[in-house]
């Protein structure tokens, strides 16, 4: 089984990802660390020293070289992955994918002043728009989950119940 986990930076991706990969005994890969180890350089350092442009270019490839690699795996994707070029007809072409919805106050809560997520340093106003760009991308996603109020665990057994037609018992 490929699925492929979407949304906004602080959506709980990663934390989401893991989670599921250990409940359904499926391998875990985050594309973000992927671009970091094939890259050699943090995402904060590639939007600094190759632009924002490299860095969307090469997570497209490793996006595709990714879908392609294995039969079964659990793929959390960078925020801005889904609204480039047509990577979300790649996406769901290949995978099942998931989008892990919540509204914007509390994902600018989570993730203002980070760091170690260059766009994360936004003005709040600007964020809100990129956000709201967003949005229609991540809708493209073929199951929707509204992670608002819920912890990760909740996430996923809601995950595991809309991957198994509504069911709640897994059967993958
Ligand atoms: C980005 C989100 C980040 C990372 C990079 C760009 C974005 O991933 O890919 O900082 O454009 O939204 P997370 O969504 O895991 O924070």
């Amino acid at each position: 089984m490929k699925i492929v986990l979407v949304g906004f930076m602080g959506s709980g991706k990663s934390t989401v990802g893991e989670l599921l990969s250990e409940k359904l005994s499926i391998p875990f890969v985050d594309l973000d660390s992927v671009i970091v180890e094939r890259i050699g350089l943090s995402i904060p350092q590639i939007f600094k020293k190759e632009g924002e442009a490299f860095f969307r270019e090469k997570e497209r490839e490793f996006l595709i070289e990714e879908l392609k690699k294995r039969s079964d795996f659990i793929l959390s994707t960078g925020g801005g992955a889904p609204a480039y070029r047509d990577n979300m007809e790649v996406i769901n072409s290949s995978a099942t994918s998931v989008f892990l919805h919540a509204d914007f106050e509390t994902l600018y809560g989570r993730i203002s002043g980070d760091r170690n997520r260059p766009l994360a340093s936004l003005d709040r106003e600007k964020l809100r728009e990129l956000y709201l760009k967003r949005l229609p991308f991540y809708r493209k996603a073929h199951f929707t989950v509204d992670t608002s109020g819920k912890s990760p665990n909740e996430v996923v057994n809601e995950i595991i119940s809309l991957l198994n037609g509504g069911r709640g018992k897994s059967s993958l």
